[in-house]
């Protein structure tokens, strides 16, 4: 039977165990560049039992990606060291790391991002109110897009990266394409999927047989919690479908709540649909060892009350998804998977949303 410590194997890779460190951005980077704060901070996370490390989202290598100078890139050499030296730490301690990639997509001011003269593209040049902001992606604008994750993804591969996690999430460029609000194309790039397929297709053929490439979807997004990429179970089995096809190994279904049915049919979850739709590894997340509010919390200071993984362990051993990403809890005790593993529950503290900001 599957628990919390049973390994699982992507392409080359063993996860000693299911807990994965969710994707965070918690600054730390000036310009782009993670500093000494965040190498330390993945370092004790996978010292202390994480399976599987995620990074923070970090903005491939085109001049229009960023949306914060304090969140981090892979473009410039400073940048590559710097995660360099993070993949080594986290591999000495002997785990893996993937690292997610992302552009803005028109969620981007150039004046408080990297690249101040970079542009804002967008599937239609509008957000998601249909304001017009920025430029509508050209085919060339496309092309160089999709080429600047490959690349990225080379790059991360040849710093010693286990793969990449594609941010296809959260309202950002790739879910700009998967979102009828966002995407009112009526090229071939009009039609939701092709754009994240174009880009896992052109990371698997610049990339060696061992490199896993996760992919991260969400039906909410940052500036509209109510929004939806799939109305129904064939809508998301049209999205889901070719992107799985085009190569990605693992998915990570991100959401606010991960025990909430995907649709009103079923009791499956986003991480059970995704699983059964594409038959690959998932990863579940979204309050998972956490009651009370859900993540964005954080950013009015709100803590949350730590719980116990059960009811989503319970969930995984009847095979509906097969990792649990941890974010809040992670963020709070460096040492929340070794405590989880070894039973140790009543070691483990609430969530206070001062380690944001202390990142210990
Ligand atoms: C401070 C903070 C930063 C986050 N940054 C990212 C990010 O860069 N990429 C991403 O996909 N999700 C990001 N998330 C969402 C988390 O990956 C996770 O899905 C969310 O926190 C829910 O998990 P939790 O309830 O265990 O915290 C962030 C969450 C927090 C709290």
């Amino acid at each position: 039977m599957t628990t919390l410590t049973t390994p699982l194997t992507v392409r080359a890779t063993t996860l000693a165990n299911r807990v994965v460190l969710a994707p965070m951005g918690v600054g730390h980077s000036e310009k782009g560049v993670p500093d000494e704060h965040l190498r330390a901070f993945y370092r004790r996370r996978a010292q202390n039992g994480v399976g599987l490390l995620i990074s923070g989202a970090t903005f491939i290598d085109h001049s229009s990606a960023s949306n914060h100078v304090l969140l981090p890139s892979i473009a410039s050499t400073a940048a590559q060291v710097s995660w360099q030296r993070i993949v080594a730490d986290v591999h000495a301690e002997g785990a893996p790391m993937l690292l997610q990639i992302e552009h803005a997509g028109v969620d981007r001011d150039p004046r408080s991002s990297l690249d101040l003269c970079g542009r804002v593209l967008s599937p239609s040049g509008i957000d998601h109110r249909g304001h017009s902001h920025g430029d509508e992606m050209s085919l060339a604008d496309i092309h160089e897009v999709i080429d600047a994750f490959a690349r990225s993804a080379t790059v991360a591969q040849r710093l010693g990266f286990d793969g990449v996690e594609v941010h296809g999430a959260h309202g950002f460029l790739i879910d700009q394409f998967l979102w009828d609000a966002t995407n009112h194309r009526e090229d071939e790039y009009g039609e939701p999927s092709r754009f994240a397929v174009d880009v896992i297709q052109a990371i698997r053929a610049a990339t060696n047989d061992d490199f896993i490439i996760s992919f991260r979807w969400s039906q909410w997004k940052l500036h509209d919690y109510s929004a939806r990429i799939a109305n129904d179970i064939t809508q998301l089995d049209k999205l889901l479908r070719p992107i799985a096809a085009a190569g990605v190994d693992l998915f990570h279904a991100s959401t606010r709540r991960w025990w909430e049915p995907l649709f009103p049919s079923s009791p499956l979850t986003a991480a059970g649909w995704t699983k059964k739709m594409t038959g690959k590894p998932t990863i579940a997340a979204g309050s998972i060892a956490t009651t009370g509010p859900s993540f964005d919390s954080v950013f009015e200071g709100q803590g949350a009350e730590a719980t116990t993984p059960a009811d989503a362990v319970a969930r995984m051993q009847q095979n509906e998804f097969d990792l649990i990403a941890v974010g809040r809890p992670l963020l709070g005790d460096p040492e929340w998977a070794s405590k989880m593993l070894s039973e140790r529950f009543d070691d483990i503290g609430d969530f206070d949303a001062r380690s944001l900001v202390d990142l210990h």
